[in-house]
């Protein structure tokens, strides 16, 4: 199986092919959506919140994220496994974010790294791409920042900010990265800046302008209870299969129905 590159996926864009992308932070589900044909996996720093029970992603450290990078790529076959950088590792000094980078390249196998922001790490983006690290950008709501923005509403509404995400959105582009994830923007603005570009755009919450679309794996299984943003499809309803899965155990368990007699040796 041919691997998905930086280069095919910027092809898929010329030929107007959407990307599609989903998290995973463990081998079975990085397994599962591989073998679905998923083109990149993303290894979230959502993984604080919906693998660890965090309220934001800032609390997640980058050994954890290896580990959970290192997990997913040994279960991806065909897609490429995209890690995010965590909060506090990038936002310094260069050489800070070059060493977070090049950690996370040889410690998980991951094949890209994800940084969230635009001009105010251009330099350190820059600096890991000329490392030979392919980097994807992450604009409009970059959860690492949610305590300046103050809550998960839709960013860029206003002119001055939407002016500063189609600049941030060039800068990107001009450093060297593969592509930029836009989250929970208006779907207008989504689109102008994906024409903008030759390098793909990978929407969540930003309509169908964009080049790919990327949705939290938990979230589009109905595994995260109670979760529902406008912008989210459910594919499955995993919660509830789960919890009567268990259930009904509880319940063979307690009736000693299991095991029975060819469950047992
Ligand atoms: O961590 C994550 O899951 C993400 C996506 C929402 C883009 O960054
Ligand atoms: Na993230």
């Amino acid at each position: 199986i041919k691997r998905v590159t930086t280069s095919a996926l910027r092809d898929m864009k010329a030929r107007g092919e959407k990307i599609s992308m989903l998290t995973s932070y463990d081998f079975s589900m990085a397994r599962a959506v591989d073998e679905a044909g998923i083109d990149v996996i993303l290894v979230g720093d959502s993984a604080a919140n919906v693998f660890a029970g965090y309220e934001t992603t800032l609390p997640i450290t980058l050994d954890n994220m290896i580990y959970h990078a290192a997990a997913v790529a040994r279960g991806a076959k065909r897609a490429m496994v995209l890690a995010d950088l965590p909060f506090g590792e990038y936002q310094g000094s260069t050489e800070k974010a070059y060493e977070a980078a090049v950690r996370m390249m040889k410690e998980s196998g991951a094949h890209a790294l994800k940084l969230e922001g635009g001009e105010e790490i251009i330099d350190n983006i820059k600096k890991i791409v000329q490392a030979g690290i392919p980097v994807c950008g992450h604009l409009g709501l970059t959860p690492q920042s949610i305590y300046k923005f103050g809550d998960f509403g839709v960013r860029a509404k206003e002119e001055a900010e939407a002016e500063k995400l189609k600049s941030d959105a060039l800068a990107l582009q001009e450093a060297g990265c593969f592509a930029i994830v836009l989250e929970k923007i208006p779907a207008k603005l989504a689109e102008e800046v994906s024409k903008s570009l030759y390098i793909p755009t990978v929407g969540i919450g930003a309509g169908n302008g964009c080049d790919g679309q990327v949705l939290v794996v938990n979230d589009m299984l109905g595994m995260t209870k109670d979760f529902k943003p406008k912008f989210l499809r459910q594919y499955a309803n995993l919660y509830d299969t789960i919890t009567n899965a268990a259930s009904q155990y509880v319940a063979d368990v307690k009736s000693q129905d299991y095991p029975n007699e060819n469950e047992q040796y």
